[in-house]
């Protein structure tokens, strides 16, 4: 699927970008030799590289020590954290 119809950039491409190493847009681009035109597709990269560094730093799971308390009133259970 074409990300950046512009430059002709599909999800695989920008995916083994992030997976090299890119954390920005501008470095997505760079490593194509190319650069944003109308600027649409920016969310979407965007949101690659940060779904492939949570991924890559093993920051997708909730992190032990995080706890989550609902607010007075809240109709939200507690959750049990496990110490
Ligand atoms: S779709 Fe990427 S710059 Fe236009």
């Amino acid at each position: 699927m074409f990300l950046c119809v512009c430059n002709a950039l599909n999800d695989k491409m920008v995916r083994q970008a992030v997976a090299d190493g890119a954390r920005s847009c501008a470095s997505v681009f760079g490593q194509f030799g190319c650069r944003p035109q109308c600027g649409k597709c920016i969310p979407y990269i965007r949101q690659m590289i940060n779904s492939g560094h949570i991924a890559a730093c093993g920051e997708a799971r909730p992190r032990p020590t995080e706890r989550i308390s609902p607010g007075p009133g809240s109709a939200l259970p507690l959750v049990a954290v496990p110490p």
